[in-house]
């Protein structure tokens, strides 16, 4: 028998060395390299196409089957999907844990029984997954369950039951004895994907891979295994809230920009259709510290509240903190606004929060953020009418953002009688178009007249 072959092997992005190494020269981490055996590695690893004459086409020779896609009757997915599950993809569905991955994912399978899915497990045991079942479908939805993590034995069991649809749960628990490390290492981890993606190619089965995140947040294992799946969502929120986003970080058949809205319930997890109405709470009275922004994530629009309190603070330094905002931003808004504004900040504490546990990169919330900020230091309600949608530069000018007749076509379908807009769209725009009343602004001057009509003194 061959002599054992063993590599180190960096557990954070999977790069190979011949001996240990303290510090990974390819992703820089430290301490992440682990003894594994290579034994037939090299040849098993690498995922053979689908068996095509490997001989050079010219593009307009090569035959454009239009690819059928599975409709996975849920609209947010087949969304983010690019139109449906094309068969033969691979998809990596990835979260932190107790996010719904799992969920999700049986959610799918139950939702397709005439596919003949087959939801393999190796976290739950069968009556955890008959449990769940039950809590998220009333009907009797039949579909193959294995509790296995044997790489082997589940290839075995895919072959013979030639399933429609594969869920593995996760790929982080599956082993192959062709490896000798312990199931979740590197070696491990894409061994078992890159036989699965094999099996996927040549009898065009969807499969879903569910796999585990890190403490920050990326996929664990190995980066390598983004790059084998074609596709890869991110299921995303705040286990504290019933909102959950999932988006496409790569996606071999579709764009990525496009993310759909979950709402945890006890039966289950329900498509959003209308996000904007329920990231909006409707006030029976009008509070200081609010304001709308209208925002984009990917090519979808949303009207998001932001929430801001301003309070003398306690102590010699005052507190700045934010949900779902970047503190930092937060912190140069304050500095834009006291210098601009004349708004003595920084003897302020100041607290914003983005409802809905949501977190938003877009910077057109930043004249939100501001109106917020300004309507809490005043105590004068901004009003239930009125939303905002511009970013705010280091000078205090109100700078365009993209897509801003979606926004002001989202913002005017949920009732709103004003927008505020940055007065650099002035030309773009045809404002005849539209019923709701669009406010233009220049600078973060403009802004206070516009909210508080000359009744505001800075303090
Ligand atoms: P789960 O899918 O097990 O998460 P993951 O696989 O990502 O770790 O989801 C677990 C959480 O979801 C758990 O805290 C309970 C909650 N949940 C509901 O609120 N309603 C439901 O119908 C189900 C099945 C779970
Ligand atoms: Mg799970």
């Amino acid at each position: 028998m061959a002599k054992i072959k063993t590599v180190y092997v960096c557990q954070n992005c999977g790069a190979e060395a011949a001996k240990w190494i303290g510090r990974c020269p390819s992703c820089g981490e430290w301490n992440t390299y682990v003894e594994e055996i290579s034994e037939k590695l090299s040849n098993s690893a690498k995922p053979s196409a689908r068996s095509t004459e490997a001989k050079p086409h010219l593009l307009s020779e090569i035959k454009g089957e239009t690819e059928k896609r599975i409709d996975t009757l849920n609209n947010e997915l087949n969304r983010i999907l690019g139109g449906g599950l094309v068969p033969g993809t691979v998809v990596l569905l990835g979260g932190e844990p107790g996010i719904g991955k799992s969920t999700l994912a049986l959610q799918i399978a139950m939702k397709l029984p005439n596919l003949k899915p087959l939801y393999i497990s190796g976290e739950e045991s069968m009556l955890q997954i008959k449990l769940r079942a039950e809590r998220i479908s009333k009907s009797k939805s039949d579909i193959h369950i294995l509790c296995e993590t044997s790489y082997e034995k589940i290839l075995h069991y895919l072959r013979e039951l030639e399933p429609g649809i594969v869920i593995i749960d996760s790929i982080q628990t599956l082993f192959t004895d062709l490896i000798e490390s312990s199931p979740g290492s590197v070696s491990q981890v894409r061994e078992c994907a890159a036989g699965l993606l094999k099996f996927a190619k040549e009898t065009a089965t969807p499969v879903f891979l569910i796999g585990h995140i890190t403490k920050e947040g990326s996929l664990a294992g190995p980066k390598v295994l983004e790059h084998i799946v074609d596709t890869v969502l991110q299921f995303e929120g705040d286990q504290n809230h019933v909102y959950r986003i999932l988006r496409a970080s790569k996606n071999r058949f579709g764009a990525t920009s496009e993310l759909g809205i979950f709402e945890m319930q006890n039966s289950g997890l329900r498509e959003v259709l209308n996000p904007s109405e329920i990231l909006i709470n409707h006030h029976e009275e009008d509070f200081s510290g609010i304001a709308i922004a209208a925002t984009i994530d990917g090519i979808r629009p949303f009207l998001i509240e932001t929430q801001a309190l301003v309070s003398t603070a306690a102590y010699g330094t005052p507190q700045r903190s934010s949900t779902g905002f970047d503190t930092r931003r937060l912190n140069m808004l304050l500095a834009v606004l006291e210098k601009r504004a004349g708004f003595r900040l920084a003897v302020k504490d100041v607290f914003l929060n983005i409802a809905g546990g949501i977190k938003v990169t877009d910077p057109a919330i930043d004249l939100a953020v501001v109106a917020a900020i300004l309507s809490s230091g005043t105590d004068i309600p901004l009003g239930s009418e009125i939303c905002f949608s511009g970013e705010i530069g280091l000078s205090g000018e109100v700078r365009p953002v993209n897509r801003i007749e979606q926004r002001i076509s989202e913002a005017e379908k949920l009732g709103f009688k004003k927008i505020v807009i940055s007065s650099a769209h002035k030309k773009s725009i045809n404002e005849s178009k539209y019923k709701i009343e669009i406010l233009f602004t220049a600078k973060i001057e403009a802004l206070v007249k516009i909210l508080f009509k000359g009744n505001y003194r800075s303090n």
